[in-house]
């Protein structure tokens, strides 16, 4: 008996210290990993001033404002009221965040600066990108009032796109929809939510919710899968139809449009606090995540029936990664360690010479790969600003969250 008792306790001592011992194995592997790619995510940066430094040597016309490569492969860039014309300042100002080096300021205000007249242009709702992605950072950076007068004009501007009968903002004055609202729209509400904390509207407040509201009961499917167009009855805000425009078809789930939604729930959670806003977010990365290619970049629709040999869309993984990593570090989200592991996945894989660019390639933007518009046959396996630009602030966010910077 005694002797019984003495041989449990030395192999209860054995599994005791093994487990111990493999579990200071797994913890600091996976401290390797996780220096590793901090060291990653910080050489990543370091390439992206190098490639920013190309561009705005080569591109020095601050009136327009690099977007993608054109068929030759020269760089597309666009006008102050297409709606990616905010972005290119937003890669400046995150690299001025980064470094702060006042060269990046310079390059950041001449790309702002030129943008001003966006803030009375009624024409779209994609104000909130072209003016929070350049404006709203400026403002954030430097606290330059003029600045803040813009997002402000901004955000007015924008809320005339609201109809009440619906409780949406109208996405498109395009096509012949009625009232057209993509899940896209969800990212123009994070100024408007700015804008409800530093003005005396609540208008702005309440509108963005609504909208949240309506887009979470029309948009989304059983699955958590997002319809990318819904079109309203601007009278009486009956729902006419859901349907695709840069998606595969109508009932499948456009990989940008996703990631969209994704942002957009995450982010008015943190504006607004809304669990439910939470728990939708939650509902559409486990979605995601359940639908995932085994290295983390979405092909372009997830439903696309080629798959796989069919185009990835980087920018569906960079503005994905970025939310997943904001949703991982909220306490109260279970699984939150599973939203961690896959960004850092997608980071290493776009980071990868996969998806990152050769020095002075690719129309100096970072990233290859990404896909605009696929049914159109437009910007198809090209670079995007945009997938620049959330790439950008995942891998700050990754860094912030790891105390490295
Ligand atoms: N908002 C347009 C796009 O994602 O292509």
């Amino acid at each position: 008996m005694r002797r019984t008792g003495i041989f449990i306790l030395t192999i209860t001592l054995f599994l005791v210290s093994c487990n111990t011992n493999q579990q200071s194995a797994n913890q600091s592997g996976t401290d390797n990993m996780e220096e590793d790619l901090v060291q990653v995510a910080k050489d990543a940066l370091e390439f992206a001033q190098v490639q920013y430094t190309h561009a705005t040597n080569e591109h020095t016309d601050v009136n327009t404002y690099p977007r993608s490569l054109n068929e030759d492969g020269s760089v597309r860039a666009v006008k102050p009221r297409d709606w990616t014309s905010g972005f290119y300042a937003g890669v400046l100002w995150y690299l001025y965040d980064y470094t702060g080096e006042e060269k990046w300021r310079e390059q950041a205000e001449k790309w702002t600066n030129s943008l001003e007249e966006i803030k009375n242009y009624d024409g779209t709702h994609d104000l909130g990108f072209m003016i929070f992605c350049s404006f709203g950072n400026g403002y954030r950076l430097t606290g330059n009032e003029l600045y803040k007068e813009v997002i402000l004009t901004g955000s007015e501007t924008l809320s005339t796109r609201f109809n009440p009968n619906v409780g949406c903002i109208k996405s498109w004055d395009h096509g012949d929809w009625k009232f057209p609202v993509i899940i896209d729209n969800m990212m123009n509400l994070e100024m408007l939510y700015w804008t409800s904390k530093n003005s005396d509207e609540d208008k702005f407040y309440n509108l963005s919710l609504t909208h949240a509201d309506t887009t979470m009961k029309n948009h989304y499917r059983p699955d958590y899968s997002s319809f990318h167009v819904v079109d309203y009855d601007p009278e009486t805000g009956e729902v006419i139809e859901k349907v695709t425009h840069q998606g595969y078809a109508d009932e499948s789930a456009w990989a940008r449009g996703q990631s969209w939604g994704l942002y957009g729930y995450v982010m008015s959670y943190r504006e607004t606090g809304e669990q439910r806003y939470l728990d939708h977010a939650i509902n559409i990365a486990d979605f995601l995540l359940s639908k995932l290619p085994q290295d983390y970049v979405p092909y372009w629709d997830y439903d696309e029936p080629g798959i796989p040999d069919v185009p990835r869309d980087a920018s569906a993984a960079a503005i994905m990664c970025s939310a997943l990593l904001e949703l991982s570090q909220l306490p109260e989200v279970p699984n939150s360690g599973e939203y961690m592991e896959a960004a850092e996945n997608m980071i290493r894989k776009l980071a990868s010479p996969e998806y990152t660019a050769a020095e002075g390639e690719n129309g100096n933007f970072i990233l290859m790969h990404s896909v605009g518009h696929k049914p159109k046959e437009s910007e198809v396996d090209v670079p995007l600003i945009y997938a620049d630009y959330y790439y950008v602030e995942s891998l700050l966010r990754y860094l912030e969250i790891n105390n490295a910077i």
